[in-house]
């Protein structure tokens, strides 16, 4: 693979520099403690401190996810005994074969990473990750869907409006929970530099695939709420011209988590969130945020506060987060409420509808004061509850 640099990239566990010792090695390593940090089919760094649980974990999802595809469509054939049973069972499994085909992939690759001895008992328990197998993102962000497209763009209209104003050519973006990397995309011609993490392999794969092979053809699987069989599973190809000029480097995109990003301490000038501070309690992040966020830098916040794990303690309400921002030094800068329809699929029966909460905070420089380090983009949110 050409053309891949990994930027600022540093050790989470030290916080030292990275070293790919020459062009084709399969891993950088730490300057400081010698922690080495795999390159996943040559090119997408697991910035994680314990990447071998990692691996043998999203080896042996991928193995169940695969095991129940093939139970599905044993149990489509068996139920073919109509002409109607015997087209949803082509379909379907032409569908399922497809993306069970892209998942089958990356396992073979995870499993060439890893000793065999590892893989030899399946694991008794694993820790399920979310979005291992999910094609909805891809389908949103890549396929150039009139209702995706507009999602996209209302996106990227609050993320810019939330950005700081001393955003610049020097500057540097961090995305988290990048998801298939849209936005980390179109964020490329406005800093010198995105940096992109994620703790899904398969979304850093179709990131990255993407890039490299400009196309992915794969399947929207929705067996619910379909009006017609064609839309229980339609053809879909994401293809990377949606943003012109996208190529290897122009974001840097890894494998992190969220609590220990791979990134210097003050070196970025704005940290995106679509769709994801919902995901993971913001006590657990927000430290890391800050860490990485130069004076005057902002926090940016888009999506709703829907919850995606069970303590109640940390289902902050929108008070809450912003009370939350200004007791760690930021300033809230501008904020609204703006309605989408969420992975929108006009054919569907059923449909998400957010009231996303727009937000962006910055960190306080004491040097500047505040109205010359944001945009006077701001919006009361009490003009819209
Ligand atoms: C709801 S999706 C949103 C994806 C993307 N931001 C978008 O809007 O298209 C949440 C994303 O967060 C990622 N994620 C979950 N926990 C994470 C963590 N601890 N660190 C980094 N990413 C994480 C998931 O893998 C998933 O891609």
């Amino acid at each position: 693979m050409s053309g891949i640099t990994y930027g600022q990239l540093i050790c989470v566990i030290c916080q030292s520099e990275l070293l790919q010792n020459n062009k084709d090695a399969a891993a950088l390593t730490c300057t400081g403690c010698g922690l080495s940090y795999p390159l996943f089919a040559g090119c997408i760094p697991i910035m994680l401190p314990d990447s071998v649980p990692y691996r043998v974990n999203a080896f042996w999802q991928y193995q169940k996810h695969l095991r129940e595809a093939r139970a599905t469509l044993a149990e489509l054939r068996k139920a073919s005994t109509s002409v109607a049973a015997a087209a949803r069972a082509s379909l379907l499994d032409e569908a399922l074969s497809t993306n069970g085909g892209y998942i089958a992939r990356i396992q073979q690759q995870l499993a060439a990473t890893l000793p065999t001895a590892l893989l030899a008992q399946p694991a008794e328990r694993f820790r399920p990750l979310a979005y291992f197998s999910s094609f909805s993102y891809l389908k949103r962000d890549w396929c150039g869907l009139p209702a995706d497209e507009q999602e996209i763009q209302t996106i990227m209209e609050a993320v810019l409006a939330g950005m700081p104003a001393v955003i610049g050519s020097q500057a540097q973006v961090l995305v988290l929970g990048a998801g298939t990397g849209r936005v980390a995309a179109m964020l490329k011609d406005h800093f010198q530099q995105v940096y992109a993490i994620d703790l899904s392999l398969t979304m850093a794969c179709q990131y990255h695939d993407l890039v490299e092979q400009g196309a992915i053809r794969f399947y929207d699987i929705q067996s619910k709420n379909a009006r017609t069989l064609a839309e229980q599973a339609r053809e879909q190809w994401a293809t990377v011209g949606l943003v012109p000029g996208l190529e290897a480097g122009s974001v840097h995109y890894c494998v992190a988590d969220v609590k220990q990003i791979p990134l210097p301490t003050n070196s970025v000038s704005a940290v995106v969130s679509v769709y994801f501070t919902d995901t993971v309690p913001l006590k657990d992040y927000l430290p890391e945020v800050k860490r990485v966020l130069e004076p005057g830098g902002a926090f940016i916040h888009f999506g709703p506060l829907e919850y995606h794990f069970s303590d109640i303690s940390a289902h902050l309400s929108v008070e809450e987060v912003r009370e939350v921002f200004e007791a760690h030094g930021f300033r809230v800068a501008q904020e609204q409420e703006i309605t989408t329809n969420h992975l929108f699929r006009p054919e569907s029966l059923a449909c998400k509808t957010y009231h996303n909460w727009s937000f962006s905070a910055v960190l306080a420089d004491k040097e500047k004061p505040l109205n010359q380090q944001v945009k006077a983009t701001s919006v009361p949110l009490a003009e819209y509850i």
